[in-house]
């Protein structure tokens, strides 16, 4: 997803920019652009392509040295990937420029308003009409200054926004603001670091205000103001940025993909750590505690996410039935959110979400509160919109993920709802020597996870021999079918490869008449309540002349007999299964998108969180 990083302070900026938008790239973006003010005059250089490129025209045209400006990574939503369409954007009379990650809704009745006013557009982009309108509205001879021209400009629009603004003729003058889109200032000594990520900030300071929905900062080096959009002071909530530079750079590995991967045992037991007291049968979830009562009365649980979330919370879904003997269903939050649910008492809906900015997980969340709802986050991002917004939640505590595919959140996020299940379990039918077993063994998956991470070259070995095939299917039975749909995504979004998941028994209705001689079929074929089940699906694949690569359990030989290849993972209670038989997955979607060639941290067209609709 798009990136921004502002800044006003008392040294020439252009390189801070840069280095900071670097540190956003992993989002995902199309274009690039850096707007400064030097010697009281606007200067702009945009780029379609990477950043590089942008530095590479920076080169060539003479770099600036102002003290004052904004940069800004683009993922498009209105108007193609052109360097008139990337940001910052300008208007046509004041010298104002903006860059903005979201979408103004109302764009096309502004911009008709705007063109009626004289106005002239040389973009496709809603960015742009906001620009024009903060120029409409600017009248410093009126007291109309740039702050009050950006609020009034947002008291009109509808949509989502995170924006950085400044005017050539107010050139000490930052002004920030944000609705829907995440958006910190940083606190340095005579300077300001405004991102939409503080992966972008925390090289320079880790004193932060984190901003609310409808808070407009107006920044300059003597000192900042925070208000809302109607001009009402707001006291600013100043913080403490948690994350460690270390945790956002590579440490050696060649992608932050294979780094999250190969962390997730390191990070599992951060996720654990002081949740687990096996002696007396307990979950400690410190999170919930204001809420233990009514969360004893639960009657219905909804779980809403999208992607590898949506894909975690389905295995909460059965985890909570199977062991905590609650009604519940994950729902596609996009679904959710328009389809008039009905939330009935003694409902609680789960965000679940590794940004915390997802639009569509936050419209549900917003949706089923709304509705009545209790409402839990399980989240990775600390602070994040989402997080915010729940009335109680348990954050993953894995580190950043940077890698667009989702890895480690994944693993959290089956951990933290195996947490929350055990925790509502033992409110109501389970033992207390019944949820010491599964803390136990919930305790192994670290290390279990190491022992099938020792098997990554053979892993890589098993994805060349199918790595030209276009396309596979990923199979899987009760708690591992989410699994399935996960190991399909993670092969599609980073390699290209057309990948479909699906309950192992739903072959047969239709999607096996795709089998030919030579198709990938991976198969989550570990011990479990369905491994017979299993095994005849994959004899019905082999009889039609399908490849079966098997996820089986370790010392499992018979699957030998039906399987081209195995990939072994180590015995677990099959509800924390999917925490293991994920692993090989990943590493296969890893590999193939080497041996293919691709940007593995940077896939095509995709966004690391997806903050719009
Ligand atoms: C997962 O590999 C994808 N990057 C994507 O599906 C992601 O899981 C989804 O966009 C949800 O993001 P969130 O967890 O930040 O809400
Ligand atoms: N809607 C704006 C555009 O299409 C901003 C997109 C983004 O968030 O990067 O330019």
């Amino acid at each position: 997803m798009c990136g921004i990083v502002a800044y006003v302070g008392n040294k020439p900026c252009q390189s801070l920019l840069l280095e900071g938008l670097k540190r956003l790239e992993y989002r995902g973006y199309d274009s690039a652009g850096i707007a400064v003010i030097q010697d009281g005059k606007l200067n702009i250089c945009k780029s379609v392509g990477r950043v590089a490129n942008l530095e590479d025209k920076l080169e060539s045209i003479g770099n600036f040295s102002g003290k004052i400006g904004l940069c800004h990574t683009r993922w498009a939503t209105h108007g193609g990937v052109t360097d008139a369409n990337a940001h910052p954007h300008v208007d046509d009379r004041n010298g104002i420029a903006i860059i903005h990650n979201g979408i103004i809704e109302n764009y096309a009745a502004l911009k008709t308003y705007l063109e009626e006013k004289g106005h002239v557009f040389r973009s496709q982009t809603d960015t742009e009409v906001l620009a024009m309108l903060i120029g409409e509205l600017y009248c410093p001879a009126e007291g109309i200054d740039l702050e009050k021209a950006v609020q009034a400009a947002l008291r009109e629009v509808t949509g989502a926004y995170a924006i950085a603004v400044i005017c050539e003729h107010e050139p000490d003058t930052l002004v920030v603001a944000r609705k829907g889109s995440p958006l910190i200032v940083g606190i340095g000594a005579d300077e300001y670091i405004v991102a939409s990520d503080a992966a972008a900030i925390v090289a320079h300071t880790t004193r932060a205000i984190t901003l609310d929905d409808y808070n407009v900062v107006k920044i300059t080096t003597a000192g900042f103001r925070t208000s809302t959009i109607h001009d009402v002071p707001v006291t600013p909530r100043i913080e403490q940025l948690e994350l460690e530079l270390q945790e956002i750079e590579l440490g050696g590995f060649s992608h932050f993909m294979q780094k999250e991967i190969h962390e997730q045992p390191k990070a599992l037991r951060n996720c654990l750590r002081g949740r687990t007291d096996v002696r007396d049968g307990r979950v400690i979830l410190g999170g919930l505690g204001d809420h233990a009562k009514e969360l004893t009365k639960l009657r219905h649980v909804v779980l809403t996410a999208q992607g590898t979330a949506l894909h975690a919370a389905m295995i909460g879904e059965y985890m909570i039935e199977d062991l905590a003997k609650i009604p519940a269903i994950a729902e596609y939050a996009s679904e959710f959110r328009y389809r008039n649910p009905i939330i009935e008492d003694g409902t609680v809906v789960i965000a679940v979400s590794q940004s915390g900015e997802t639009a569509d997980t936050l419209a549900a969340l917003i949706e089923a509160k709304e509705r009545g709802a209790l409402s839990l986050g399980v989240i990775n991002s600390v602070g994040s919109s989402i997080s915010r917004l729940t009335d109680a939640g348990v954050y993953l505590r894995v580190g950043p993920e940077i890698g667009v595919a989702s890895t480690k959140a994944f693993t959290g996020q089956v951990a933290v709802l195996t947490l929350i299940t055990l925790f509502l379990a033992r409110r109501r039918y389970m033992s207390a020597d019944t949820c010491a077993e599964y803390l136990k063994a919930l305790e192994t998956v670290p290390d279990k996870i190491d022992q099938i991470l020792t098997q990554n070259d053979r892993i890589r070995r098993v994805t060349e021999k199918y790595v030209d095939r276009e396309n596979w299917l990923f199979l899987g039975r009760g708690y591992n079918y989410p699994t399935a749909l996960e190991g399909a995504l993670k092969l599609k979004e980073i390699s290209y490869i057309h990948a479909e998941g699906m309950p192992a028994a739903e072959m047969k209705h239709g999607p096996i008449a795709l089998i030919n001689e030579g198709m990938p079929a991976v198969f989550l074929a570990n011990r479990g309540r369905q491994y017979e089940k299993v095994m005849s699906n994959i004899q019905e694949v082999r009889a039609r002349g399908g490849h079966v690569i098997a996820v089986a359990t370790e010392g499992d030989e018979e699957i030998k007999r039906y399987a081209h290849d195995v990939l072994y993972v180590p015995d677990i209670p099959e509800p924390l299964s999917p925490m293991l038989t994920v692993v090989p997955l990943q590493l296969m979607a890893y590999h193939a998108a080497v041996l293919r060639g691709h940007d593995v941290d940077k896939p095509r067209n995709l966004a690391k969180s997806v903050t719009v609709e």
